[in-house]
């Protein structure tokens, strides 16, 4: 395709707040709702959340305005950005498409578990506040042969609906009323948890951090959750940065997408572990964490089945708005690189990932004895390997990228709109590209898979 018609073609998001939300729709999404709160409750609580918001300072805004301001200035692609730059750096984009094919297919599993629930919801099958009968309930579902499969396809096909379409027409505009009213949820959802007898101890587990609780294996998953929760590493937001407009302020956004991310991920985190210790629940259980806690929390509220189905179908869209940005990026690499039509690149992209999502689906019901690396199922290792080693790789090596082969002036140049704006940070900003972000990374990367390993 000349770089002609690429300009044309590409499609832009109407205004600053509509690539806000809809790169927020891309960061919000079961990393904050489903994995932040377990992966806290097995890492220390606390601990967990303190290493959290450390390494979203150092890396996470650092690297969101790295991948955003080399998207803007290519236009393109993850491979084709790097390519652009350098041909040398096109695998590393790779990497990140891989990344993002990788965790889409345990990403769909998790999708059609809420699927399932929105249903469960909807017919009254869990108002009740027994933990055993909750966790029963949700153990039967995973570990069922068929049905997690079958929703599963249903997500599926309905994030493909949604590419199918192109990016812009839908996501802006639901994102626009349904990220706020998830918000709004969830914020109710907090008080209630938080002011049930015994939620304190939970407050604490939370909030307060025992720093003892922290080992190489908690800093890695930390930074790995920042990277996953923040769509990092491999490129998403390099492509929906390449929709930005020229005049619009990089800067702010990559403020500003975070910290909502951030916002959510804590309320979720405030909304669930309470209600863990009120409920006298293990906060370290793991992947039914949220569905098991929730539908507890709601059998205390009023009009708490009400409050269920709106809640996991915000959970559905927030799920849905963040498996397009990762099955858009996949596509949009073949549709540049390979030169298939939209349609052909989205059916069986979809179809391929929908097809390494079986076995995951199937690793932690039938086949949950065969694993891969050491403890670890298909689908654990397809988090593992995307969540904790390719997406900070992919964000090393884009620090790295930056800093030191594309440039820092060349990527300020393009984050203040050619000395437009005002970005007094620009020297603090160089420096952890250049240096901290690259050597935090790998040490924590080293660290990390030595003490999960060894
Ligand atoms: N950030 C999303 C979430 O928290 C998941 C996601 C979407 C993602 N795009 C990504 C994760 C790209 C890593 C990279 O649910």
């Amino acid at each position: 395709m000349s770089n002609l018609q690429e300009k044309k073609q590409r499609e832009q998001w109407s205004s600053r707040l509509g690539f806000v939300l809809a790169a927020a729709g891309s960061a919000i999404g079961l990393g904050n709702l489903w994995r932040f709160p377990y992966m806290a409750g097995q890492n220390g609580g606390g601990a967990f959340v303190a290493v959290y918001l450390g390494l979203l300072v150092l890396v996470g805004f650092t690297i969101m305005l790295a991948e955003l301001t080399l998207g803007r200035y290519t236009q393109l692609n993850a491979i084709g950005a790097y390519k652009k730059i350098s041909e040398k750096w096109a695998w590393v984009g790779a990497l990140g498409v891989l990344a993002g094919f990788m965790i889409l297919s345990f990403y769909s599993v998790v999708g059609g578990w809420v699927i399932n629930y929105v249903i469960k919801a909807l017919t009254g099958a869990f108002n009740t506040a027994d933990m055993d009968a909750l966790g029963g309930m949700f153990g039967s579902m995973i570990t069922n042969p068929f049905s997690p499969i079958f929703y599963h396809a249903i997500f599926m096909i309905l994030t493909l609906g949604i590419v199918l379409g192109g990016i812009k027409g839908g996501i802006e505009k639901y994102s626009k009323i349904l990220m706020p009213a998830l918000f709004v949820m969830l914020f109710a959802i907090m008080l209630r948890s938080v002011t049930l007898p015994g939620a304190m101890e939970g407050v604490k587990y939370f909030l307060v951090p025992d720093w003892n609780a922290i080992d190489g294996g908690v800093i890695l998953a930390a930074l790995g959750q920042v990277f996953f929760s923040l769509s990092l590493g491999m490129g998403c937001m390099v492509t929906y940065g390449s929709y930005i407009k020229k005049d619009e302020n990089l800067l702010k956004s990559a403020l500003s997408v975070p910290l909502l991310d951030t916002g959510a991920a804590l309320l979720a985190g405030l909304a669930i572990l309470p209600a863990v210790f009120a409920f006298g629940f293990d906060p370290a259980e793991g992947p039914g964490l949220v569905f098991v806690t929730l539908p507890a929390v709601f059998s205390q509220m009023p009009l708490g089945g009400l409050f269920g189905v709106a809640f996991f179908l915000l959970v559905l869209f927030a799920a849905l708005t963040s498996a397009i940005s990762l099955l858009e990026v996949v596509v949009a690499y073949v549709i540049d690189e390979w030169k298939w039509t939209r349609k052909k690149a989205t059916l069986v992209i979809a179809g391929v990932i929908f097809l390494v999502g079986v076995p995951a689906s199937l690793s932690i019901g039938p086949w949950s004895g065969f694993h891969i690396l050491p403890n670890m199922g298909i689908f654990d290792t397809l988090d593992f390997i995307s969540g904790k080693v390719l997406l900070p790789l992919g964000g090393m090596l884009l620090a790295i990228f930056l800093g030191w082969v594309w440039g820092m002036e060349n990527a300020i140049k393009e984050a203040t709109n050619d000395g437009k704006l005002n970005f007094a940070l620009a020297g603090v900003w160089t420096i952890l590209i250049k240096y901290i972000a690259p050597v935090a990374i790998a040490v924590v990367f080293v660290q990390g898979i030595i003490s999960t390993f060894f």
